[in-house]
């Protein structure tokens, strides 16, 4: 029995499943019906394009049950200056209120960034989301050991030393909530993966009224540190690749900063 199999009562011999299929698995049979090759099933990745595509449903995929393939809404289309204005006005959030942001609103966040795209479709993140504040706080700590280790390497990191000295966190910015990502290390794309899921994280976390900043102190920490890693749990054969600070922010922005002018050479 194949991976893919097509619904002879309802296909339209139309050749979309086929067309859009990345592997081009795909073949007409005898009577101009798509057919998934011989031997083609161990080089599907499971996009699930050939699905999706048709708008017969006349494509089933035995790792995708049919009833987990959601039907799109067209009418639900961004409007193009909502989505540019979220993407512009997005900023780096440092100041929190204390009201946590609930789990259901992050497990749906999360569930969204799973549709963000990765090499051949592996799919490959993990999410560690640290929920309180005091455990926020105390990878802080141990991101602030790690910059006592390395200011003769990077004498700026002094200035951050002595802020967290003062009592003041410019690390993880007493955020409430951290969230991280980390991928097999074998796995050659696990960087853009993640950074990917991430990025798609902070976009939906954003259009819910939270705000996120990247917490780079604690990506580079991470994985040469050894008891900021132990603390996050992080498997032998894991590296971070991203982690950001979230929570409903203190102040909203009124104005989008200029940026640089793109550098584009068209050819
Ligand atoms: C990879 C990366 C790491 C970052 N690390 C930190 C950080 O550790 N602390 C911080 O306050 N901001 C951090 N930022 C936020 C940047 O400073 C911020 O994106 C930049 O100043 C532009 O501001 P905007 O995000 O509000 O447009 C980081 C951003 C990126 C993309």
């Amino acid at each position: 029995m194949s991976l893919v199999t097509i619904d002879h009562n309802t296909c339209l011999r139309d050749g979309m499943c086929g067309e859009v299929c990345p592997q081009g698995l795909f073949e007409p049979d005898g009577e101009g019906f798509p057919a998934f090759r011989a031997g083609a099933d161990q080089h599907c990745i499971t996009c699930g394009h050939c699905v999706a595509v048709c708008p017969q449903g006349a494509v089933s995929h035995e790792a995708l049950p049919m009833e987990d393939a959601h039907l799109i809404d067209h009418t639900l289309a961004v409007p193009i200056p909502a989505l540019n204005q979220l993407l512009r006005s997005r900023r780096s959030v440092r100041e929190f209120r204390e009201e946590p942001v609930p789990q259901a609103m992050v497990r749906e966040i999360i569930d969204t960034a799973r549709w963000a795209p990765s090499a051949v479709n592996r799919q490959p993140v993990h999410w560690l989301v640290i929920q309180t504040p005091a455990e926020v706080r105390g990878l802080a700590g141990l991101v602030i050991d790690y910059l006592r280790r390395s200011t003769s390497l990077e004498p700026r990191y002094a200035r951050y030393i002595e802020l967290w000295e003062q009592g003041r966190d410019p690390i993880l910015r007493n955020a409430p909530h951290l969230a991280v990502i980390h991928a097999p290390d074998e796995w050659i794309w696990s960087s853009v993966d993640s950074t990917i899921a991430l990025t798609q994280f902070e976009l939906a976390a954003v259009a819910q009224g939270i705000g996120t900043c990247w917490a780079g102190f604690l990506m580079r920490a991470a994985n040469g540190h050894l008891p900021l890693r132990e603390a996050l749990g992080i498997p032998a054969d894991h590296s971070v690749f991203g982690a950001l600070m979230y929570g409903f922010p203190r102040y909203s922005y009124h104005r989008v900063p200029p940026r640089l002018e793109a550098r584009i050479e068209w050819r």
